[in-house]
């Protein structure tokens, strides 16, 4: 082969593989939702609810920048898994005007809805433009109370001895953590719920011992093979994805997402997350 035609050749393959990366991008992944199965050991657990699931969805993004048919399947697909417990944490939509809002509802006839309990919080995206509009987040709060969400805001509640603490958004106007930890009991099995990880490292715990589900990153959303998340919106670059020990008694876990910003993933596929509970010795 002539080396010009090489490179002809070399040039056209290179040209097909991006072609194709975009597409699997653009058109693929965004979609691609996984079950993520993890065992969550809390001290103090009930037996009864030894084996039972809590299925975290975060992150939905209604919206008009990719198409939410994909989360109602998605929902449909979890229903099927009869969760124990659901909990949400936060953005359920990517806010332009209130015709999110009504969106959302027309999602939110899907629900995923737990056999005991289902639990949410909010996220920034769930306070409007500029994450300032407390009336977007109270609208959005009270849908998702009509369809039998429990939401926390800096609040807690006890469902068969297991004590969930659900914490308002760090960015938006209503962050008052320690109302929440305040009734961390440590007598009980407990979970938090707080979508932005960075709060992690806030003075807020009040010597919280347990887990803690977080969403917000996405995981990045694209994510070279070998190397970091290319964009995080967090301030500690370790909080990405995933399960990380905190090292103090805490485990974090950050789940990446159902759905999207915008409409791009790359080895960072969108997952709902099921925790079999287990009982920590
Ligand atoms: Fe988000």
């Amino acid at each position: 082969m002539k080396r010009r035609s090489f490179v002809k050749k070399t040039f056209q393959w290179l040209a097909g593989l991006g072609l194709l990366t975009g597409l699997y991008s653009w058109q693929i992944e965004p979609f691609w939702m996984q079950f993520v199965y993890i065992k969550m050991p809390l001290k103090n657990l009930p037996d009864d609810l030894i084996g039972k699931t809590v299925m975290q969805i975060s992150d939905v993004h209604i919206g008009n920048s990719f198409d939410y048919q994909y989360i109602i399947d998605s929902f449909k697909e979890a229903q099927e898994l009869n969760p124990d417990f659901v909990v949400y944490t936060g953005d359920y939509v990517t806010y332009e005007d209130d015709e999110q809002i009504s969106q959302l509802q027309e999602v939110l006839k899907f629900v995923v809805k737990g056999a005991l309990g289902t639990i949410g919080i909010l996220g920034n995206h769930d306070y409007g433009i500029d994450f300032v509009e407390d009336d977007v987040a109270r609208n959005i709060t009270k849908s998702l109370e009509d369809v039998g969400v429990t939401m926390l805001r800096n609040d807690a509640v006890e469902i068969n001895g297991l004590n969930f603490l659900g914490m308002d958004d760090f960015w938006g106007s209503n962050f008052y953590p320690k109302k929440a930890t305040a009734k961390y009991n440590p007598e009980k099995a407990n979970i938090a719920l707080c979508h932005n990880p960075d709060v992690c490292d806030l003075p807020v715990w009040n010597n919280f011992k347990g887990w803690i589900l977080s969403g917000h990153t996405h995981g990045g959303q694209v994510k070279p093979p070998f190397l970091p998340a290319l964009i995080l919106p967090v301030k500690n670059k370790n909080y990405d994805a995933g399960i990380k020990d905190l090292k103090d008694g805490r485990t974090l876990y950050i789940n990446s997402a159902l759905g999207c910003l915008r409409q791009v993933r790359f080895n960072v596929r969108p997952e709902i997350t099921v925790f079999l509970l287990a009982k920590e010795v």
